[in-house]
């Protein structure tokens, strides 16, 4: 699979963080484009201290280069995961604004059909973002909200934050060892 995950300017970069880690663990992942916001770029560093570094399956590509592959309908990609997605740009993709890559490659999946997956990090909502949220579940798009459980007994933050990423493994069909309700 060649998967997209865009990272926006919302708290909650270690979920990103996680969800790239899972993501090149898993076997059946062949190549993950990685793509920040403006924003992005600075609350992830000041979040985790560190970067994303490219890797034999990680590239990344810059917030305006329409040259990338997924930026039309023709390149390939089998799902994109926005991880954190702010309140911002779930607005900006409800409405069609396809103004950065991010934007557009999230306009191509409604278009294609192809699994589009928002992991929006925002609290309290206001019923801006409750009608777009309904108008992104309506053109296809999964609303995966950074809410996560505690039914698994996470014992750290990073077993806490599992509980979110291994949820988006699951709905793409990813396998992973993630908590699983009656199996346990
Ligand atoms: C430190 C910091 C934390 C933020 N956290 C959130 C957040 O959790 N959710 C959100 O919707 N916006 C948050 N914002 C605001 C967004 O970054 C801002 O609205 C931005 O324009 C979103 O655009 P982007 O999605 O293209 O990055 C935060 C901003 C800063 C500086």
């Amino acid at each position: 699979m060649k998967i997209l995950v865009a990272i926006t300017g919302a708290s909650g970069s270690i979920y990103a963080q996680r969800l790239l880690l899972n993501l090149e663990n898993s076997p059946k992942i062949d190549k993950i484009s990685v793509v920040f916001s403006k924003n992005a770029i600075k609350i992830y560093e000041s979040e985790l201290k560190t970067t994303v570094k490219e890797t034999k399956k990680i590239q990344i590509f810059e917030a305006q280069d329409f040259t990338a592959p997924f930026a039309s309908g023709s390149g390939e990609c089998d799902a994109m995961i926005i991880c954190p997605c702010s309140a911002g740009s779930l607005g900006r993709i409800a409405s069609g604004v396809s103004d950065s890559l991010i934007t557009r490659a999230a306009d191509v999946m409604l278009k294609e059909r192809r699994p589009l997956i928002l992991v929006l990090r925002e609290t309290p909502y206001n019923l801006i973002h409750i009608k777009n949220m309904e108008t992104l579940t309506l053109a296809g798009a999964i609303i995966c909200p950074a809410c996560p459980s505690f039914y698994s007994n996470p014992q750290n933050i990073t077993q806490l934050v599992d509980t979110v990423v291994l949820r988006i493994l699951d709905i793409l069909k990813i396998p992973n060892n993630g908590f699983k309700w009656g199996k346990n």
